[in-house]
């Protein structure tokens, strides 16, 4: 309470009166009355004097600064109140408005300029993304339009590179709407009933030349006579499957193996992707879900990657809301593994 305008008056006109009373006891003739009046009438003018000023002149501004700011933060954020309506000096309540205003407009500024940094990378990747394959079959037509079109040889080998360039632009191409459409959350999820280890079934058929060239053989880790039902989106999982797949047969080692698994409990399944290839590194491990992030970028992009394949994977599982997480042992092989809901309590 002595915080407030009545205490600091309060305050100040006993101090006044003092300081003029024990003034006036050093003047000869004062008697113990007239010091006495004195001091009370001094004291109640300075009181009511310094009461005046401080309510209305500074007081009285500074809540209306304060109820101008609370109306702002309403409007604004959510600050933690207790904290600010503690105090009852203005002035400290004031103090505690502001900082906590500006500390949070500063988190907003940071925030916003990693955004800006993230954008620009983007955009920077994909240009460069895009360049490569398009430069490629510019050369190959160009190169058939200056006279290479006449040597039948060489131009069924120029056209056919110039369409695999442009095989590989597309792929970058549907990676990128796909990704950026579930950014947008264009993309919502069909949530079905169906059975998994058929779905990996599906997947291997598909992938099934792509292993025969590099003699993988794909296997589940026991066999799965009963359906393993989950409830999700099926076509999305059956991508996912097919990334992580994909990834296994390229990134894994000739004649090797990838295993697929799945794990029950009373309400999720866990699926797993493994492979036994040379693993990754634990300093690329945190980053290979990031967009065009590629251990060997020269010889990722040989083997058809966008980069984006495991962007894609994480924001699948996370639309799912779960987790995709990844093991790895340099030389041993590496493991994928996501959490689905099972479709009997759905
Ligand atoms: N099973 C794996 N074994 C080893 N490295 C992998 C595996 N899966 C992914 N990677 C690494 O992670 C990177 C990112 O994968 P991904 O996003 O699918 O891109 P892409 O397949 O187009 O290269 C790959 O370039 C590769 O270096
Ligand atoms: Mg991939």
């Amino acid at each position: 309470m002595l915080s407030g305008p009545k205490g600091v008056s309060f305050i100040l006109a006993l101090l006044i009166a003092l300081f003029s009373s024990v003034f006036l006891s050093l003047m000869a003739g004062a008697s113990p009355e007239l010091l006495a009046v004195s001091f009370a009438l001094t004291f109640a003018w300075s009181f009511i004097a310094v009461y005046v000023a401080l309510e209305f002149l500074i007081f009285r501004e500074i809540n209306r600064i304060y109820v101008f700011l609370e109306k702002v933060r309403a409007k604004d954020f959510k600050l933690p109140r207790k904290k600010v309506f503690k105090a009852s000096n203005p002035l400290q309540r004031l103090n505690a408005e502001i900082s906590a205003y500006a500390t949070k407009k500063q988190q907003e500024i940071d925030e916003l300029k990693k955004l800006e940094n993230y954008r620009r990378e983007f955009l920077a990747n994909v240009s460069h993304e895009l360049k490569t394959p398009i430069f490629a079959a510019q050369g190959f037509i160009h190169t058939l339009i200056d006279g290479a079109v006449d040597d039948k040889s060489v131009r069924d080998k120029f056209l056919e590179k110039a369409a695999r360039s442009l095989d590989g632009l597309d792929v970058l191409v549907q990676d990128l709407l796909t990704l950026s459409q579930m950014e947008a959350g264009d993309i919502k999820m069909q949530y079905e009933k169906f059975d998994l280890p058929e779905l990996a079934l599906e997947v291997f058929e598909q992938l099934e030349e792509k292993a025969a060239s590099k003699k993988v053989k794909f296997r589940f880790d026991r066999n799965y006579e009963k359906p393993i039902m989950a409830y999700a989106d099926r076509s999305r999982i059956g991508q996912v499957l097919t990334n992580l797949i994909d990834n296994a047969i390229k990134y894994g080692t000739e004649g090797g193996k990838v295993t697929v698994e799945f794990e029950t409990d009373k309400e999720h399944v866990t699926v797993a992707v493994r492979d036994d290839g040379p693993g990754i590194e634990p300093e690329h491990l945190k980053r290979i879900f990031e967009r065009f992030y590629r251990i060997e970028k020269s010889r990722s992009k040989d083997k058809g990657g966008t980069g984006l394949g495991l962007a894609i994977v994480k924001h699948i599982i996370e639309a799912h809301r779960s987790k995709v997480s990844v093991t790895s042992k340099p030389g041993k092989g590496t493991q994928f593994r996501f959490r689905l809901d099972r479709a009997e309590n759905h």
